[in-house]
């Protein structure tokens, strides 16, 4: 049994929702958490976790809407994560690869959202991509707030330091890419604070690299951490679960 911590199912990318979810069940994906982060996504997502059983969902605005976030949609956020299926907020966080025009704007959407979390007590999922050091700069203000790096593929000094400030880390498709660092990282810190995650459409593990991503590669991902850490995919799916229930609270 597993869970795809993190991906994302939209009619835009999906044709048919209920294929993807049966097939994800004939993979041995019992349950899925779907992120939504644009205000058109936020609103799909709210709309799949009434509608399936087995769809979760965490939502919050990711750092590329920070100049079209308002206000508005920050108190509509607010009372949207009160839903019982809103198991976190995310992804959000700092995106600096496009350029830092926005930086300033995307520090405080993030400390906005930040401060739902602290308040409503719910995990982060942290989006953070070329802003390593501001992201963990942030995240210190807020040491009651855990979370999840999601797509992590920093260094081990990276690692070591999200780790102890009590993050877990989202292991996605890059970890199976042949010429991924991700491995020996994985080597070095074992999987107790490893998550299991697609970030599908996105980022297919092999041998579907290249592909539309879907959550039901999560095993591919699961038997390369296996063989990274000489472990069975029993025991990767039963520690990895492990991780996941204690950070989302799946009911
Ligand atoms: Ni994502």
């Amino acid at each position: 049994m597993f869970i795809d911590t993190h991906c994302h199912l939209s009619l835009e990318d999906y044709d048919d929702i209920d294929i993807v979810l049966k097939e994800n069940r004939e993979a041995g994906i019992d349950k899925i958490i779907i992120s939504g982060c644009t205000r058109e996504s936020i609103v799909e997502t709210l709309s799949y976790i009434d509608v399936y059983e087995d769809v979760y969902a965490t939502i919050g605005y990711h750092p590329s809407e920070a100049l079209i976030t308002s206000d508005d949609d920050l108190s509509l956020l607010e009372k949207q994560i009160q839903h019982h299926k809103v198991v976190g907020i995310g992804e959000i966080g700092l995106d600096y690869h496009y350029g830092k025009e926005d930086i300033l704007e995307q520090q405080d959407l993030f400390r906005k959202q930040m401060n739902l979390a602290q308040k409503y007590h719910l995990p982060v999922v942290i989006h953070s991509r070329d802003a390593t050091e501001d992201t963990i700069r942030i995240l210190k203000e807020y040491p009651n707030v855990k979370g999840d790096i999601h797509c992590f593929s920093g260094s081990l000094e990276t690692a070591r330091i999200y780790l102890s400030m009590g993050y877990y880390l989202g292991i996605g498709g890059v970890v199976t890419f042949k010429n991924s660092k991700l491995g020996s990282v994985i080597q070095e810190i074992g999987l107790d604070s490893i998550l299991l995650e697609t970030d599908s459409p996105y980022l297919a593990p092999e041998p579907n690299r290249g592909k539309k991503n879907s959550s039901k590669y999560i095993p591919d991902i699961a038997k390369k951490l296996g063989e990274l850490l000489d472990l069975s995919i029993d025991e990767v799916s039963r520690k990895t679960l492990q991780n996941t229930n204690r950070l989302f609270d799946l009911q």
